[in-house]
């Protein structure tokens, strides 16, 4: 009975359902797996066979799965109030909203919800924009710059900021007045082959193209503290405070995209705490609710809001119809309380620490370059010592070969001509010890068929 409803609903998958980043001619032979339920780290699919999720969904299941806490607040929160916008305002909301001040940095206190990473980037790009405007009256600031291999989202301002061009290129004029630059790449820094160690020479770039731009052009500067999705590339130690440090010679915003890294995921509460540095505007999503509902946040500064106060025609000009439902807000809040009562970056830290030097020990011809922050780990596979990326194909047969053996690991796919060669760890920031030893073997198992 079972087979028959798992055929059939992949039937109805195949005919109806269009994924993204898939090709659907390959999907008959090779179908997506079907997930029918998961607890704590594991996922189950439909023919009953666990996985341990070493992506916690997608970067976004940080307390794991099957928190009754957070199914009990939102089934309360949707008999109380299913719904209603803030055009007007209501407990959940002001109530998360407070929560999220209470965890950040002072000042950093205005909070503006939406429903996706992307729209929380999105509303961050056009609240710098229209904010660079005010502050500087008389200058035509509307400039974003941003690095390549950097992931923003898929709504067209967010992905204008997106440096991976097989992302874009289909799409393409996408939103002017984005630029890119080189990310912090130590494995393959090219400003750095002849030096003894990293000179931020990357962070300097944006320094000259603000200057050779005009400072008067730029509106702001966004980063991920980690790039994720692009390939795993931690902000070199003093990185984040050369930015913080340009943009504040030159009077741009800068923008940090915390969608992956929020929440514990490197291993302190958000990303831009491991440089000790106060963004302007700070975007989130994924583990704001762990992923159990749709929700997005855009912090900004006080100084920034402050900027819309005053005439009729300073208003911050956007409206969300889901931003902020109640019921993600109840997700959110139920969430938080878990993740600060177990302080789970904790752990983050430690079994990421523990994973990143279990999988260092396996000492794989394959594995160039390992780097990683908390529980969030890329493996660079590489097919020889001049660091030749492993083939595409190759990498999504290894990416298989994983999965059979009981692990999902995610990689870098269309992020970067020729180098979508990284594979990805991000598993929930309840992982285990023994969890990372399941991950690390299942890995060094396939590389060592390889
Ligand atoms: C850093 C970053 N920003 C934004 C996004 C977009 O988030 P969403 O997929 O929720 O729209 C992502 C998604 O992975 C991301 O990694």
């Amino acid at each position: 009975m079972a087979q028959a409803v798992t055929s059939s609903q992949r039937d109805l998958d195949l005919k109806h359902l269009w994924h993204g980043n898939l090709q659907h001619r390959n999907l008959e032979a090779r179908p997506p797996l079907e997930i029918a339920s998961a607890e704590g780290c594991d996922v189950i699919d439909a023919d009953g066979r666990r996985y341990l999720d070493g992506m916690a969904g997608l970067f976004g299941v940080n307390v794991g799965y099957g928190r009754r806490e957070i199914v009990d607040a939102v089934a309360a929160q949707m008999a109380q109030l299913a719904y209603y916008p803030l055009t007007q305002s209501h407990g959940p909301a002001a109530r998360l909203a407070a929560r999220l001040a209470a965890l950040l940095p002072r000042g950093l206190d205005r909070v503006f919800f939406s429903n996706s990473g992307s729209e929380a980037v999105e509303t961050a790009l056009k609240m710098a924009r229209q904010c660079a405007r005010r502050m500087h009256p008389g200058e035509n600031r509307y400039k974003i710059i941003a690095r390549h291999r950097g992931y923003h989202g898929f709504t067209m301002g967010a992905l204008s900021a997106t440096g991976q061009s097989p992302r874009r290129t289909a799409f393409e004029p996408l939103v002017p007045g984005f630029l890119h630059v080189a990310p912090p790449d130590p494995y393959r820094c090219l400003f750095c082959a002849s030096q003894p160690g990293c000179t931020l020479t990357c962070a300097d770039e944006i320094e000259r193209v603000i200057r050779m731009e005009g400072p008067e052009t730029v509106a702001a500067v966004i980063a991920e503290p980690v790039i994720g999705g692009g390939g795993i590339f931690p902000s070199p130690e003093g990185y984040l405070e050369r930015l913080r440090a340009i943009c504040d010679r030159y009077g741009a915003l800068l923008i940090i995209d915390e969608v992956i890294t929020g929440f514990g995921r490197t291993g302190k509460l958000f990303g831009f705490e491991h440089a000790g540095i106060r963004p302007d505007i700070l975007t989130f999503a994924k583990g704001l609710t762990s992923a159990y509902l749709p929700l997005g946040a855009t912090v900004a500064s006080e100084h920034i809001f402050e900027a819309f106060l005053g005439d009729a025609d300073a208003k911050f000009t956007q409206v969300s119809t889901f931003g902020g439902h109640p019921s993600s807000c109840a997700a959110g809040l139920a969430n938080l309380e878990i993740l600060t009562r177990e302080r789970l970056w904790e752990n983050s830290a430690a079994t990421g620490a523990y994973l990143l030097e279990r999988l260092r020990g396996m000492q794989s011809r394959w594995v160039g370059g390992i780097r990683g922050r908390g529980l969030l780990i890329g493996l660079e596979i590489v097919t020889d010592a001049n660091k030749t990326p492993l083939p595409e194909a190759r990498m999504v047969q290894l990416q298989r070969e994983i999965r059979e053996a009981g692990v999902l690991v995610g990689r870098n796919n269309d992020s970067v001509p020729g180098y979508c060669n990284v594979l990805i760890l991000s598993p929930p920031l309840i992982l285990s010890r023994a969890q990372a030893d399941t991950i690390a073997s299942a890995i060094e198992g396939v590389l060592g068929r390889l």
